[in-house]
């Protein structure tokens, strides 16, 4: 049977079996960058961090603790970010003196992790550096240093392994490109 999100797909861009490769080498670059650090503390963006953030924290083996931070960016009939950011779930614990890493599913425009990040410098971490599955830095409107990097990725829609399509989809094992045709007939 055809399953419902195979009219919004264009092509696959990013394979599960790719993904979980790069996952794993991102993994293991942190823990060997954070050995001896005893205050690691990943911060999740959700939604669309928290399939990258289970997959990546089975290969961190360095300890470490989680947490989770609800933003959206509105504006523009939602698929293109502006400068307004809002908090809409803040993290549980105190950051202070911890070293942060932020896991995101993608960076844009950079607005969002541009406010994430200065509200929580504010708090007086020890660090915090930035890591995203993906990067759409041809996008990038506001100059954000980042750390890891899953994927550069072209300025193309895309769905899947944590990013929605209109709140959906984000379980699938694979990124994939949406079909913009498909979008304008509903
Ligand atoms: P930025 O603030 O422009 O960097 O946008 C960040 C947010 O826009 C991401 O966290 C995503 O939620 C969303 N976003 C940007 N590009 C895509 C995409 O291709 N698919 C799904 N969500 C996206
Ligand atoms: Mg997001």
């Amino acid at each position: 049977m055809k399953q419902a999100y195979e009219k919004y797909l264009q092509e696959i861009l990013i394979d599960s079996e790719t993904l979980q490769a790069r996952v794993a080498e991102l993994g293991a670059q942190i823990s060997a960058d954070y050995e001896g650090h005893e205050h690691l503390m990943l911060i999740c963006i959700l939604k669309g961090g928290v399939l990258f953030l289970t997959d990546l924290m089975r290969q961190i083996s360095v300890p470490h603790e989680i947490d989770f931070l609800a933003v959206s960016s509105y504006g523009r009939g939602g698929r293109s970010a502006t400068g307004s950011v809002r908090i809409d779930m803040d993290l549980k614990e105190g950051v202070n003196g911890k070293d942060l890493l932020i896991i995101e599913d993608i960076i844009d425009s950079g607005y969002t992790l541009r406010f994430v990040m200065d509200m929580l410098q504010a708090r007086k971490p020890a660090s915090i550096k930035l890591c995203t599955l993906l990067n759409k830095s041809s996008r990038r409107v506001i100059d954000i240093p980042v750390d890891y990097v899953g994927f550069e990725i072209e300025d193309k829609f895309v769905f899947g392994y944590g990013l929605d399509l209109d709140e959906k989809f984000r379980n699938l094992p694979f990124i994939g490109v949406v079909r913009l045709e498909a979008l304008k007939h509903e």
